[in-house]
């Protein structure tokens, strides 16, 4: 094999996949290096696919469980085969998993099986059952991603205590369960083992789930979903916990009290966060320059201080999220290549995967307000939204500001049936520059959720029809 390469991707997640397609596209000779055994990274094999799939089933199961018979539809000994769901969550992932191995071999990118690191800045090493082979390129692209961050004294050893990766493959329903962090996977795994029969208690530092996200948004969810039967102890700092056979106790001091408190669960998931994988790289070495939080430094053209090594998604700044690693990914091919690669980070959707979902894109009124900009607020509730209400599914609102003299949409946080697909429609407007009333003029299929969207486009100058 010829050991010489334009580019070199070092991660095969859906940074460094899309990286590896693009740059092939554009007619560059590429290579990824992949240590897992199987491409797509932490997403496709142990993070949003997985989680997306047992979301999916569980909440089949759940609805099954408890609504059905309202509805007319009677079924009788509903059981819950956990290693059968399990056995369909691998298959999706590794149908995906597969899929970006077709694509490689379709885009003629080699697939380099071993773990990756920066010997010089035009070599790479690849080290795989012992044996190391250097391969030489013009270009490397880190794109390593990240890992569960812990907490101080805390082992993830995966089976008591565990990460989001153990929490999708428990190979029983726990009965009570601990998750430490109201945070995006806090929340979506909560759900997942609420709806399954595991009693859940969410324990977080601050006094409100998801931060960063819209205050309204926050402050539903944590109603909906302690209605759901989801408890939650907010201000409350995770001190230590003490396995003791197969059980955890997890002590906890409340913020405000300062009193310690004792709970005890079978299982621990931490979800406090993801730090980035840059351990095996060799940046030290290089000179190549990190931030204080670990993440690798990059200008605005994805160039570390070293001009011919790139960094992309989780090891670089910015939210933690597949599809902004993709388009960075994309970007960087595009850079390498000639062109004017961009990513827009104005206009960077983020979904929370619960039932129901939770979509954001662009400012919050927090950050509106911090930055001094004067907006309008349109809200409109699910409740009025025709579709929402056959479905029976009427929760949450959409939420629409925009600039107060502009009407330039600058933010939308939607809480409701489906929105995590609705929020495509709101990043297209934003890309381009649309305002609300631009919105508000567009003619919605009736009857859609997606007509929420335009009431509170309307609502954003008082003149929602349906509320
Ligand atoms: P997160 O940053 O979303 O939430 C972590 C939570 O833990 C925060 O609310 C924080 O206040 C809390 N916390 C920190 N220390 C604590 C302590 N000692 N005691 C109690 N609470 C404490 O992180 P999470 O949920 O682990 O997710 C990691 C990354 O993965 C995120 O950046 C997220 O964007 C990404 N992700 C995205 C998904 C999606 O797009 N649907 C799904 C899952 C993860």
């Amino acid at each position: 094999m010829d050991n010489n390469f334009d580019v070199i991707v070092i991660g095969g997640g859906p940074g460094g996949y899309v990286c590896a397609i693009r740059s092939a596209q554009l007619g560059l000779k590429t290579a990824c290096v992949e240590s897992r055994g199987t491409l797509g990274g932490t997403c496709l094999n142990v993070g949003c696919i997985p989680s997306k799939s047992l979301l999916n089933l569980s909440e089949n199961y759940h609805n099954v469980l408890k609504h059905y018979n309202g509805l007319g539809i009677e079924v009788k000994n509903v059981k819950l085969n956990l290693k059968k769901m399990m056995m369909r969550k691998e298959k999706s992932v590794s149908i995906l998993t597969k899929g970006v191995e077709f694509l490689f071999k379709k885009n003629k990118i080699t697939y380099l099986k071993g773990t990756g690191s920066i010997v010089s800045t035009n070599k790479v090493s690849v080290v795989s059952n012992g044996k190391k082979i250097d391969y030489n390129s013009k270009n490397i692209v880190i794109s390593t991603g990240s890992k569960p961050s812990s907490l101080p004294k805390i082992d993830i050893d995966e089976k008591v205590i565990v990460s989001s990766t153990g929490a999708l493959s428990f190979s029983k329903v726990p009965k009570n369960l601990i998750i430490i962090g109201g945070g995006y996977i806090g929340l979506e795994m909560g759900s997942i083992w609420k709806r399954l029969g595991s009693n859940i208690t969410v324990i977080e530092f601050l006094d409100h789930i998801v931060p960063g996200m819209d205050q309204d948004i926050s402050k539903e969810f944590l109603k909906i979903l302690t209605k759901q039967g989801i408890n939650f102890k907010l201000n409350s700092k995770v001190t230590r916990i003490n396995v003791q056979r197969d059980n955890a106790i997890v002590e906890y001091i409340n913020n405000q009290t300062s009193r310690k408190e004792i709970i005890e669960a079978d299982n621990v998931l931490v979800a406090v966060g993801r730090k980035p994988n840059t351990k095996e790289l060799n940046l030290d070495k290089l000179g190549i320059v990190c931030e204080k939080n670990g993440k690798v430094k990059v200008d605005k053209n994805f160039r570390t201080s070293k001009k011919n090594i790139y960094a992309i998604g989780d090891v670089i700044e910015g939210p933690m999220l597949a599809h902004k690693a993709g388009e960075e990914g994309i970007a960087v091919a595009e850079i390498i290549s000639g062109q004017a690669g961009n990513v827009n980070y104005e206009v960077i959707p983020g979904v929370i995967y619960t039932s129901p979902e939770v979509a954001t894109v662009g400012k919050t009124e927090a950050e509106l307000l911090k930055k001094g900009v004067k907006y309008k607020i349109g809200k409109f509730p699910f409740l009025a939204n025709s579709r929402a209400k056959v479905n029976e599914n009427a929760e949450g609102f959409v939420k629409i500001l925009s600039g107060y003299k502009t009407d330039k949409v600058l933010g939308v946080h939607m809480l409701g049936p489906n929105v995590g697909d609705l929020i495509g429609e709101i990043a297209l407007a934003m890309e381009f520059g649309a305002s609300s009333e631009d919105i508000a003029r567009t003619c919605h299929a009736h009857p859609t959720y997606s007509e929420a969207i335009k009431e509170a486009a309307l609502a954003v100058d008082k003149r929602a029809i349906h509320f």
